[in-house]
């Protein structure tokens, strides 16, 4: 019997109820980092919404790594206190929670996309220092507000340890706040990407130059999240499998499937497999309906490490084909999860599975 989109998936310890996460996505509605009733509907309606896992947007581990002012953050524990009901809540519906660990670097200090998503520079009372691997900007800041890019530092040996022991300490916190697996957010042009890619990473230390010294950071922050996180529940990874930039020396997904087995030698149980956002010059393949799906393949088939999908996946059948033909063991969802809450239950009826409905909403069963 194949394994289905409906089938438990036990990773470590610790059994999914189905193969559907809801994928973390920023809502920009957090007050200094503070989780609050926007961020407990929107959790909280997937998890009755039937998603076996729910992940939290990017979460900072240090204030200064929050992509916008709106941000989550665990960086202190008032912080993870805020998020503990939310997440009692997330667990009693029968889901995962996830918690998405996350420091934006050089993409940090920017104003949230509905205010047009440009730099707020250090000055600004609003805005912050920024840290990266390198001291280039991200080449952006020409939207709205006009005013280019702004400046970002490059960190030294000291940064770097703080950053690694910062995802330690926000794994142990989430740990208190009742989140069963940690994400490290290694995607989408943030500080670990930056790292990873020489599109970013110019530096000439132990942490710039070869694979093995661009991809160390990442590892280290796995192994440390690893040493932290309990031996019974995961430990995910977001990667980009690619920056999209074939022209120029970039990370590819050749990299990506050398780094998987590495990531799972420092304690990951799984790849969730996305893409770009190093450069804005990225040509994106189009996004349509599993658009990133042959990145997760491609590791999962080149490593035998669990992988999750995601990209343009809307389809009950898709999303169940994906898992049955063995393309992924986890399948993710962002876009169609806002459209659709309660997309995994819709979805269940019409693959003819089986779950449990919250006993308040039995009356709305299809049958
Ligand atoms: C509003 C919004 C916010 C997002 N924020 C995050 C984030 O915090 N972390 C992350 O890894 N990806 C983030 N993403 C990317 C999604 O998780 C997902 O990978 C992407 O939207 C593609 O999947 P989809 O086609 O199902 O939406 C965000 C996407 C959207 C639409």
């Amino acid at each position: 019997m194949p394994d289905s989109l409906f089938a438990p998936l036990t990773l470590r310890d610790t059994e999914l109820r189905n193969r559907v996460m809801l994928s973390p996505m920023c809502q920009y509605s957090a007050a200094d980092g503070f989780a609050n009733d926007w961020h407990r509907i929107h959790l909280g309606s997937r998890a009755v919404g039937g998603a076996g896992v729910v992940m939290t947007e990017a979460t900072a581990v240090e204030a200064c790594g929050r992509i916008t002012p709106g941000c989550l953050g665990i960086w202190s524990d008032e912080r993870a206190e805020a998020i503990e009901p939310i997440v009692e809540f997330v667990t009693s519906q029968g889901a995962t929670p996830g918690i998405q660990l996350a420091h934006a670097g050089r993409k940090a200090s920017h104003h949230p996309p509905a205010e047009g998503g440009d730099p707020i520079s250090a000055d600004d009372p609003d805005g912050w220092e920024t840290v990266s691997a390198t001291d280039e900007p991200y080449p952006d800041g020409d939207g709205a507000g006009g005013g280019g890019p702004a400046a970002t530092r490059r960190m030294d040996a000291g940064d770097v340890d703080e950053v690694i022991e910062s995802f330690a300490d926000a794994a142990v916190r989430s740990l208190d706040a009742g989140f069963e697996i940690a994400e490290v957010h290694a995607a989408h042009g943030y500080l670990l990407h930056q790292f990873l890619s020489p599109v970013t990473n110019d530096r000439d230390d132990e942490y710039g130059g070869s694979f093995g010294n661009r991809t160390r950071l990442v590892r280290e922050v796995v192994a440390a999240v690893r040493d932290v996180w309990p031996e019974d529940k995961p430990v995910f990874v977001r990667i980009s499998a690619t920056d999209w930039l074939p022209d120029r020396d970039s990370w590819d997904v050749d990299d990506s499937v050398r780094l998987a087995p590495l990531l799972a030698e420092a304690g990951a149980d799984l790849i969730d497999v996305s893409g770009g956002g190093i450069h804005p010059d990225q040509q994106l393949p189009g996004t349509g309906p599993g658009y990133q799906v042959p990145y997760a393949e491609a590791i999962r088939e080149g490593t035998d490490v669990p992988v999750a999908a995601v990209g343009g996946i809307t389809e009950p059948t898709h999303a169940d084909a994906l898992v049955r033909n063995g393309r992924a063991d986890l399948v993710a969802l962002g876009r169609e999860l806002l459209r659709h809450p309660y997309w995994p239950l819709e979805a269940a009826h019409e693959l003819g599975a089986d779950v449990e409905w919250p006993v308040q909403y039995q009356r709305g069963r299809f049958d």
